[in-house]
């Protein structure tokens, strides 16, 4: 039996599909927006080191263990949970890990789609020709008139709501693997467009040794735990998302000249871990060199990628189309990951009775109307904060730095404590031993030992 117990949600078409949508869901916004000004605001390379080293030992061993957990479920990570909890013979609470996720998910996305909305609203700033010529004072201008708009917020936050739950609510199947079959591959080839004009512009030297020469004085706690916290979030890990799409992915595939192979997670995990690297690494250079060029500051912030790009586009020949071109490039991540953050939630609706598309427009509305308190907080909210953080900051930093590197601690406990050993191996049926045992060990004590480690040391930092 290939795939006994085949998910209720539907199963990937291939492999293939589900690396497809895997690295859908972790080259994000995360990749494009975020990696580029975390980079500039802790110091460059510094924090390059920190983010790669952070990937390899903590976040693909995770990685792996969810997705793991995941195609053991067969469910929603709620139920998968429930279930895997059962079958190990523990406490039921463990359900509570696939709890939290839903919970952190729907956090996330209540204020992704905010950021998503700035990128449509970009789009349209190329197209319309609208920044063409304009002078640094502009862009800025243009930019910081956005923020200032609660209604054009509210609006661009509407309609990516809207068009992630429109693919949700279309089912795994027909609307997520459809969407990253057409969407993917244009990501792919938008980016190889901008990264050949980025190696030829003359700030690439610049920012090639601003993100690679590496000085450990630069390294500070925040940054270290900023570090952490963003390469959960940019693998996509530790609440669900991943969990839900390893639910889905297929024991076996039948290959062409009718043979079944296994479909290793391992391996497939490698791949989206690679590639989501691969693209901030690629993003960073095509953003600094226009930064480098242009005498601008890279420790920006977040207005980095809305700032400093479109001033480039601005004077660039043929800008008008690199522009459109990497802001429906931007879309297309965000939308991707989008996708994936609201699927625990809705499946687990689903589970419980819910209709596909009712369970999608559900859970949109509640993390709409969330996420009206993350719009308004750049213009109407601005100056309503706690501990120095608007309602977005706090939601970014409650989700970011606290609750997914949580998720992940528990999933990582999970499995390489509570799973019964027979059974983690035969779902991940490494054909190297010696490779399964560098996991283990990563996910029983490297992983967990680091984690608690960076937030006793946060926590330490943020008392003393
Ligand atoms: N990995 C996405 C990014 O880099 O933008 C964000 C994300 C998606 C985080 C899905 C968590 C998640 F479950
Ligand atoms: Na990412």
């Amino acid at each position: 039996m290939a795939n006994e117990n085949k998910p209720i949600h539907g199963i990937w078409g291939s492999r293939w599909v589900f690396i497809l949508a895997a690295a859908g869901s972790a080259v994000g916004l995360g990749n494009i927006w975020k990696f580029p000004y975390m980079t500039g605001a802790n110091g460059g390379a510094a924090f390059v080191m920190m983010y790669l080293l952070c990937i390899v030992a903590v976040g693909v061993p995770i990685m792996v263990a969810e997705v793991m957990l995941g195609r053991r479920g067969g469910m929603s990570p709620v139920n998968s949970m429930f279930k895997l909890a059962r079958d190990n013979g523990v406490n039921s609470r463990w359900a509570g890990v696939g709890a939290l996720g839903a919970l952190s998910g729907f956090l996330l996305l209540s204020f992704y789609t905010v950021i998503g909305g700035w990128t449509l609203f970009y789009v349209w700033e190329m197209v319309s020709g609208a920044l063409v010529h304009a002078s640094a004072v502009e862009v800025q201008g243009a930019f910081e008139g956005m923020m200032a708009n609660p209604w054009l917020v509210l609006g661009g936050h509407t309609a990516f709501m809207a068009m992630t739950m429109f693919v949700v609510g279309f089912g795994v199947i027909r609307g997520i693997e459809r969407a990253v079959r057409i969407l993917m591959p244009l990501l792919f080839a938008l980016l190889a467009v901008l990264f050949g004009y980025a190696l030829t512009s003359d700030g690439f030297a610049d920012a090639f040794r601003y993100m690679f020469a590496f000085d450990i004085a630069k390294i500070s706690g925040a940054s270290v735990l900023a570090a952490v916290g963003h390469s959960f979030f940019t693998l996509s890990i530790g609440l669900g998302a991943i969990m839900a799409y390893g639910a889905y992915m297929p024991r076996e595939v039948v290959t062409r000249s009718g043979q079944r192979k296994p479909v290793s997670i391992g391996s497939t995990v490698l791949a989206v871990a690679a590639l989501d690297t691969l693209v901030a690494l690629v993003a960073g250079m095509i953003i600094f060199p226009i930064v480098f060029a242009n005498g601008l500051a890279p420790g920006e912030g977040p207005g980095l990628l809305f700032v400093t790009l479109p001033l480039a586009f601005a004077e660039m020949p043929l800008g008008m189309l690199f522009g459109t071109l990497f802001f429906v490039l931007v879309v297309c991540a965000a939308w991707t990951s989008s996708i994936s953050i609201a699927e625990p939630p809705v499946a687990w609706l689903v589970e419980k009775g819910f209709s596909r598309p009712k369970a999608a427009i559900l859970v949109g509305l509640l993390a709409w109307t969330l996420g009206i308190g993350s719009a308004l907080s750049f213009n109407v909210l601005a100056d309503y904060t706690l501990f120095g953080k608007t309602f977005f900051g706090l939601m970014d930093f409650l989700t970011i730095n606290i609750m997914l590197p949580v998720g992940g601690l528990l999933i990582a406990i999970f499995a390489g404590w509570i799973m019964k050993e027979t059974q983690a191996r035969k779902e991940l049926a490494m054909k190297s031993f010696g490779l399964y045992m560098v996991w283990r060990a990563m996910v029983r004590v490297f992983a967990p030992l680091a984690l608690i480690l960076v937030f006793a040391f946060s926590l330490w930092q943020a008392l003393a």
